[in-house]
């Protein structure tokens, strides 16, 4: 084998005897051969040394000709995978700055939340826009005593709580009448609205009942016989009604829901109709109160049935027969001196 001096010097002679024999061109020549020499002798043959030439890079390369079908490829050989990229230290060292803060982060929230814990609930410091929103209702249920009285129209809420006022001195109020003298109250912004839906048996707009009904409690309580125990009567007629008034006005005790079959109902009403002077006691609103009430306020009594609220009595007998069975509830339910 030919030691690389030896391939060097033989370099020499081949390149002298291609170019004219000058003494600058041998010159060259003779360092270009001992440049490559050195080269040769001192460099370890490396992959990544070796410069790719022109012809290699033109030449397809593995991966311009792999083919991307899963099935057999004739005679043609899979070029072998491409080593694994070498793993690098300088991956590891970007990693563990992440590792450290999100360490940091938690320990930091753990330690403020175990010490949260330990401050009593009424001295935390709650962000204003968090702070409970709900309003306290205007009177108390320990104070004031308020039992809603239900059921379709015609079924006798007005005539029982009469008796009831006379033997118990609850205190009256009946929405629909509070409705008809707000209507026709000199003045009044709600007069029209409030006339229009009584004819066609809808519900007014509960802002308009609620402030009737809180302004008589308020009037009723200054009065110097001072009660504050209230039947309030053909209310509430809708959930929002319900929802608003114990949220903002009184919780109620309970629902009296006096349950009596449409042809009864339709025939006291008929009845009444031809003394009431009533815009509503008439075939075509009834129609539309009876609907009203099924779809709008049977919810109400569901909502209280649920709670275990209501006092259910059937008010198809005669009114005295009715009011027997009145009282006998309220008693079980209220006690005897309710
Ligand atoms: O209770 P009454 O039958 O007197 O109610 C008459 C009308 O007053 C209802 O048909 C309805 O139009 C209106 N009203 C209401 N909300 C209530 C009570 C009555 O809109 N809670
Ligand atoms: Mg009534």
């Amino acid at each position: 084998m030919a030691t690389p001096a030896r391939q060097a010097w033989r370099q020499l002679i081949r390149t002298s005897s291609r170019s004219p024999a000058t003494p600058s061109n041998l010159l060259q020549q003779q360092r270009l051969a001992l440049r490559r020499q050195a080269s040769t002798s001192t460099r370890a043959p490396s992959r990544r040394a070796v410069a790719p030439s022109p012809s290699a890079l033109l030449r397809p390369q593995p991966s311009a000709r792999r083919s991307y079908s899963s099935g057999p490829q004739g005679n043609q050989q899979t070029p072998p995978p491409p080593p694994p990229p070498p793993r690098s230290n300088g991956n590891q060292v970007k990693f563990w700055p992440f590792v450290i803060v999100i360490a940091c982060g938690s320990g930091g929230y753990m330690l403020l939340v175990n010490r949260r814990k330990e401050i009593p609930p009424s001295q935390r410091a709650t962000p204003p826009d968090m702070a409970p929103t709900k309003p306290t209702p205007a009177f108390s249920a320990a104070d004031v005593t308020v039992l809603f009285v239900l059921g379709g129209p015609g079924a006798g809420k007005g005539t029982q709580c009469a008796r009831l006022v006379h033997d118990y001195g609850f205190t009256h109020l009946s929405a629909g009448d509070l409705l008809r003298a707000e209507q026709d109250r000199p003045g009044s912004q709600y007069g029209q609205l409030i006339r229009d839906c009584i004819k066609n048996g809808a519900i007014v707009p509960q802002e308009v009942t609620i402030a009737l009904l809180e302004q008589a409690m308020r009037a009723a309580m200054a009065a110097a016989s001072a009660n504050r125990r209230f039947l309030i009567d053909g209310f509430p007629r809708k959930m929002d009604q319900a929802l608003k008034f114990e949220e903002v006005v009184c919780p109620a005790r309970l629902v009296l829901f006096y349950d009596c079959p449409e042809a009864e109902m339709e025939r006291r009403l008929m009845e009444r109709g031809k003394t009431s002077g009533r815009a509503d006691d008439n075939a075509d609103s009834i129609r539309k109160r009876f609907r009203t009430f099924v779809d709008t306020s049977m919810p109400v009594v569901t909502h209280y049935e649920a709670g275990d609220r209501v006092v259910k009595i059937d008010a198809t007998p005669t009114p005295d027969q009715v009011y027997a069975v009145t009282q006998q509830r309220l008693k079980q339910a209220l006690g005897d001196k309710f």
